[in-house]
């Protein structure tokens, strides 16, 4: 049994061997063909904060590999509406199920769920700390479209304060040779500093000419305590086709989605804009980690 809390638990080694087995679960989809490495397992899905992504994908995930789900995406309609505690909430619902992915709007929640869980915690994201699962599908869309993770100019783009999937990115490529990042945010969302490793270089401008990876997020209105806070910040950077005849051909731009209106929808049809499909690698991927979590050898 393993958990997966944060991307800074993986080496480098362990990625490669995760993205590795990605790639074979891609394969399997690709084909149809239809897997039975966790027929009898059940997997809870325990939502405390809205997705589509990552529950979706988890869901889907547990069943091409022959298993089951439970869970719920609307926590009102549990017993937390009776006060019941998180620790309570997954305690319990581990005596059901055979692993647990969750999300949750309390930074170190998932850290929590795994010291009380007899059986593995999968972190989909806990408030604005991190979103491991999310950087391993990050991962494996960079290698897929750019053939390595070495050597890369990464800029991130938006809301690098409160932005988890770019914290556990920035963790990630410590384990990946020669990345330098640009970092591109209004003042108020910088990357906070203890994010900021190797080469980097910080700026307000949408200055991408160079980068070989355009990673852009949303400016999150749910993390902002000043909602005058938000109205400010909105829609300070937005791609467009006219941004994309800046890039290097062989660039790509991604988004852990959803979107607001940080790219414009005229870009998608563009090839170097892999944001949906960066979506649909997520299923490999969270096939790839529920083996990780639980093991996975066939019946
Ligand atoms: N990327 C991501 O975490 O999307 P959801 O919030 O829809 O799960």
């Amino acid at each position: 049994m393993r958990h997966v809390i944060s991307i800074g638990d993986f080496s480098r080694k362990d990625l490669d061997a995760l993205l590795y087995d990605a790639d074979k679960m891609l394969s399997y989809i690709r084909k149809g063909k239809v897997l039975h490495l966790m027929e009898g397992k059940i997997m809870g899905a325990l939502f405390f904060e809205p997705s589509t992504r990552t529950r979706l994908s988890f869901e889907a995930a547990m069943h091409r590999l022959g298993g089951r789900v439970i869970g719920f995406a609307e926590p009102a309609a549990t017993s937390l509406a009776k006060a019941e505690t998180v620790a309570d909430t997954v305690k319990t619902v581990a005596q059901y199920c055979d692993v647990i992915a969750m999300r949750s709007p309390f930074p170190g929640a998932a850290k929590l769920a795994s010291e009380v869980s007899p059986v593995p915690i999968i972190n989909g994201g806990d408030g604005a700390r991190e979103h491991p699962t999310q950087t391993m599908l990050d991962l494996f869309t960079i290698k897929k479209e750019l053939g390595k993770l070495d050597g890369l100019k990464v800029a991130m783009v938006g809301d690098l304060k409160y932005g988890r999937t770019v914290h556990s990115l920035c963790k990630a490529f410590t384990n990946y040779k020669n990345t330098e990042f640009i970092f591109v945010s209004p003042p108020g969302l910088r990357i906070p500093s203890q994010y900021k490793r190797g080469e980097y270089r910080e700026t307000t401008k949408l200055e991408l000419e160079d980068a070989d990876v355009i990673y852009v997020t949303r400016i999150q209105k749910e993390r902002f305590t000043d909602p005058t806070e938000y109205e400010k910040l909105k829609g300070v950077y937005r791609i467009t086709p006219e941004t994309l005849e800046t890039l290097k051909k062989k660039a790509i731009v991604m988004h852990p989605l959803p979107r607001v209106d940080e790219i414009d929808w005229r870009c998608d049809s563009d090839p170097r804009c892999v944001y949906f499909k960066q979506a649909y690698y997520g299923v490999p991927t969270r096939m790839a980690i529920i083996r990780l979590a639980l093991g996975g050898e066939k019946k």
